[in-house]
């Protein structure tokens, strides 16, 4: 409400329908300088106090008419922070001990004043004034109560949107820790996945290495088909348990990758008979590539082992036929929600899409987590998504997945979009010219490990070449300064002491141009990063390809030499 308004209206009712009584209070107030209003009867003044009044004056008789209880119900009815003044004009000698109606009259009306007739005017005039006093005290409490009501709604909201800020900011908070957990968790699983396929990776060179000498021996000795069969499943088994130790250090990141500039839609388009043999004749294949696909950076040959490795659990989850469905698009994400998410940024996205049986949510919590797997003993070891996740994050992308059970699933693949430039060193990377020397040569062969030392050795002994064998880089160092004669020097990347990388780097500075092999199981990917990769050798490794390395090793050797040598 107005206050100036108001008070521009403020004006006091007046009803005293017998005599002169109006008209003498009306003028005794106007020589006050006060506003008032003559009403006509009860009906009246109950519409003008409803229009706007601070006061009314009526005498008691008036109020013994019925339309009493619209005025009445018009004071009972007023808000809480209404109290409407009244002044009721008694008769002489009407003193409230002695008048039962007034003390009803006060307690129907509340705040009422009493006057007797005659009265004085100055009387009337204080009675009136304190009156209006009254009644602006109260329109100044109403005024002040809204204010603060209104203050109070503002606050309220205000507490209520912080309230809503910080809500949020504690689930965000939840969510990355448990983002972090689970980072934690997967980096703990893969430090001991690692550890174990490091291990797994020696004793497998043990009995591959093995292997071959046994089937050698045995066929020089004619011996029968049977052992020669058994032998073969025991080499079966053992490729298998390579093939997962491969796995194993993809998902713990520590797989040796050779990223190149790639056209998925090429490597997806060159899978397709790979894809189809795979699921089996009664899943359909469906691809759609996009034509304006960015070039990606990555591993191809991990690359397709992940895509395998998603087609194979699609078949797995459509035991009835299906569709599968193999997309590309390029794509650029925001920050990462998941654990699994790659950082924001642009990629090339593969899809890998099926309408099998989907994952229930606690398969899908830790779909990822290397040996979990739904599948019967013998059908699934839990290391394919492992190796998907691996491939991506050391990819420096990420993977997420869409499952709904019933409905199928969605397994995105992202990889970072090539930079300009090493489309270029691609391009420019001159083709590795190898020319086998044939000859033998000396070998120095440093492996802590017994049985692994023994087997290579034996490998190369085979392959004609004269072999040291040194258990430590210290032994090594020793034996490299005895023995001029040394051609090559192989050594195992994990060592206790000094290891690969730092006995190579003692030896080079002896002789710059001693060749050197790396042989590693899993590696730090850090401490043979600069390593140029043709001079890595993969755990466990056959003859076959230890001789191509140290072919290899052993040419591009002698042409340093060559080069070196004065003219
Ligand atoms: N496309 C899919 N549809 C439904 N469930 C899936 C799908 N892909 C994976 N899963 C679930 O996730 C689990 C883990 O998958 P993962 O590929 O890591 O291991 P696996 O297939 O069980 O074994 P492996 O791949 O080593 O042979 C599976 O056992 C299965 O329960
Ligand atoms: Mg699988």
């Amino acid at each position: 409400m107005n206050h100036a308004a108001e008070r521009a209206a403020e004006r006091a009712l007046i009803l005293a329908p017998l005599g002169r009584d109006a008209q003498v209070a009306a003028s005794i107030l106007r020589d006050a300088e006060l506003q008032s209003f003559i009403c006509r009867d009860l009906a009246q003044l109950v519409d003008e106090i409803r229009r706007g009044a601070e006061t009314a004056i009526l005498t008691e008789e008036s109020t013994r008419d019925a339309a009493v209880l619209g005025l009445t119900e018009w004071v009972a009815a007023q808000p809480p922070w209404s109290d409407f003044p009244f002044i009721v004009l008694t008769a002489h000698g009407g003193g409230l001990e002695r008048n039962p109606g007034a003390t009803e009259l006060m307690e129907a009306l509340g705040n009422v004043t009493f006057l007797e007739r005659p009265f004085h005017p100055t009387t009337l005039v204080s009675i009136v004034k304190a009156s209006l006093r009254g009644r602006q005290r109260q329109y100044e409490c109403q005024n002040l109560n809204e204010e603060l009501e209104s203050r109070v709604r503002e606050r309220t909201e205000e507490l209520a949107a912080t309230n809503r800020q910080l809500m949020s900011q504690i689930e965000e908070r939840e969510r990355v820790e448990e983002t972090l957990r689970q980072m934690q968790r997967l980096e703990a699983v893969g430090q001991l996945t690692s550890g174990v396929a490091h291990d797994f990776n020696n004793l497998l060179t043990v009995v591959l290495g093995n292997l071959q000498f046994l089937e050698r021996d045995l066929k020089a000795h004619g011996v029968d088909g049977k052992s020669m069969q058994r032998l073969s499943h025991m080499r079966i088994a053992a490729e298998r348990g390579a093939k997962l130790t491969d796995q194993m250090l993809t998902f713990s990141r520590r797989q040796r990758l050779q990223p190149k500039t790639l056209d998925l839609n090429a490597v997806i388009s060159g899978m397709r008979e790979l894809l189809q043999s795979t699921i089996g004749g009664s899943v359909q294949i469906e691809t759609q590539l996009a034509p304006d696909v960015w070039a990606a950076f990555a591993d191809p040959t991990q690359l397709e082992l992940a895509v395998l490795n998603l087609a194979i659990n699609a078949r797995d989850a459509m035991p009835v036929g299906g569709g599968l469905k193999v997309t590309t698009a390029n794509v650029s994400l925001g920050q990462p929600l998941w654990p699994e998410d790659p950082p924001a940024g642009e990629y090339v996205q593969i899809c890998v899409a099926d309408k099998g049986a989907g994952m229930s949510d606690e398969v899908r919590r830790k779909a990822f987590e290397p040996f979990l797997t739904t599948k019967d003993v013998g059908k699934g070891s839990g290391l394919g998504l492992s190796q998907v996740l691996g491939f991506a994050k050391q990819s420096r992308g990420g993977v997420r997945i869409r499952t709904i059970p019933g409905e199928g699933t969605s397994v995105y693949i992202y990889l970072p979009r090539a930079e300009p430039a090493s489309l270029q060193e691609t391009a420019a990377a001159p083709a590795a010219q190898t020319h086998c020397v044939t000859r033998g040569g000396t070998i120095l062969l440093v492996d802590d490990d017994r049985a692994v030392r023994d087997v290579t050795a034996s490998m190369l002994r085979d392959l004609g070449y004269i072999v040291l064998e040194a258990g430590s880089g210290g032994a090594s160092l020793d034996l490299a300064d005895r023995e001029r004669n040394i051609d090559l020097v192989i050594l195992d990347f994990a060592m206790p002491g000094m290891n690969g990388v730092e006995v190579a780097r003692q030896l080079r500075a002896r002789r710059p141009n001693l060749p050197v092999l790396l042989i590693t199981g899993f590696a730090d990917r850090a401490a043979i990063e600069g390593v140029d990769p043709e001079c890595i050798l993969g755990k466990p490794f056959g003859t076959g390809v230890l001789g191509e390395k140290v072919k290899l090793a052993l040419t591009r050797g002698a042409a340093q030499r060559l080069s070196h040598a004065p003219a």
